[in-house]
């Protein structure tokens, strides 16, 4: 069986792989033109961007690709909606939405005849998301990077979700090389999108301590935090959550400027994604899925991706040749 595309509504792309979005700057046009250039779907991150730079980071990966882009928003931010717009308007080629559910996405973005993605972990949601007019679903488990919905692994959540929709399901959450790919595309996922891999990439342009720092962690470096955003989020143990965790009020925000719809206010959460994104270790919340230490370089994407379909298809080679692989 030959490594399949990936159709999301009109539009296919030839590998079925996403580049996750990544809030607050980390996965910006240079990252999300790569993997688009690469038969992927490059997306980027449109959380705790101003949209002036939303609307540049969206010029500036269409013009350096004819690939697939994809915008990803947080619906728990304040400016959802704005975001979504300034894509739309820029001819983004599909939406993802995740943190959180919201209908009136499935309406704007039909008027606008663009795809809709939903970050789902139940078969609930995934059900809800289909009935409302979503392209596909993303199953995303706890072992991804970012904001979490669920306390059960993706691979474990796949079957039930495939059984219950017949719109693509991607799966989410601590796949790093080619024969993850290929489990999951057996296990009947239509593909599989991944964040901390591209963080881990030469075009992804967080600062080089953040690239560093997960390269250097071990497994027990990792700690689960519950964010200001109300969600549980897997993250490097550092100064900043030394201090969340003994309840430090000095981490307390001074000043707000109002980025989430609700925010717990334990800390900044854009600051401090923003101080990691900068690589400053003191400050910074560094977000990753739970894989990170599997990942031992950073690479272009050229290579990620040419290793990542090489090996896809050798999975798929061997399950066929035994004769075990069960076609969705
Ligand atoms: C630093 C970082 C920031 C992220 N920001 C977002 C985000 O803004 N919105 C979102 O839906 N997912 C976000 N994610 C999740 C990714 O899009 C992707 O689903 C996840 O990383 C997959 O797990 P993996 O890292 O194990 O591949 C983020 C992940 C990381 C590592």
């Amino acid at each position: 069986m030959e490594i399949p595309s990936l159709k999301i509504g009109a539009v296919t792309a030839r590998f079925p792989i996403i580049q996750g979005g990544m809030a607050v700057n980390v996965s910006t046009a240079e990252l999300a033109s790569a993997v688009a250039d690469e038969g992927g779907i490059g997306v980027i991150g449109a959380t705790g961007m101003s949209m002036e730079n939303l609307r540049k980071q969206m010029r500036e990966a269409r013009a350096a690709t004819k690939g697939l882009l994809g915008l990803n928003v947080m619906v728990a931010a304040r400016e959802f909606k704005e975001s979504v717009l300034v894509a739309l308007k820029e001819k983004v080629d599909v939406i993802i939405a995740g943190a959180g559910f919201s209908r009136d996405i499935f309406t704007l973005c039909k008027e606008w005849k663009t795809p809709v993605i939903t970050m789902v972990a139940s078969v609930k949601v995934a059900r809800l998301s289909e009935r409302l007019g979503a392209s596909a679903v993303i199953v995303e488990g706890c072992d991804a990077g970012g904001h979490l919905g669920t306390e059960e692994h993706a691979a474990d959540l796949l079957p039930a979700i495939c059984e219950a929709v017949s719109i693509p399901v991607i799966a989410a959450g601590g796949f790093v090389d080619g024969s993850d790919v290929g489990r999951m595309l057996e296990l009947g996922a239509a593909g599989v999108q991944m964040g901390t891999r591209f963080l881990l990439s030469d075009e992804c342009t967080v600062h080089k301590n953040f690239k560093n720092l997960l390269l250097n962690a071990k497994a027990s470096d990792l700690v689960r935090i519950m964010s200001p955003v109300g969600l549980p989020a897997n993250a490097i143990r550092t100064p900043l959550v030394e201090k969340y965790f003994k309840e430090d009020s000095s981490i307390k925000p001074t000043s707000c400027d109002g980025c989430l719809k609700k925010c717990g206010r334990q800390f900044c959460i854009l600051e401090a994604l923003t101080a990691a994104r900068n690589g400053d270790y003191e400050r910074g919340l560094f977000f990753t899925g739970k894989r990170y230490v599997d990942i031992k370089t950073v690479e272009p994407v050229k290579k990620i991706f040419a290793d990542l379909v090489a090996d896809a298809q050798a999975y798929l080679d061997r399950v066929l040749d035994n004769g075990a692989l069960v076609t969705s």
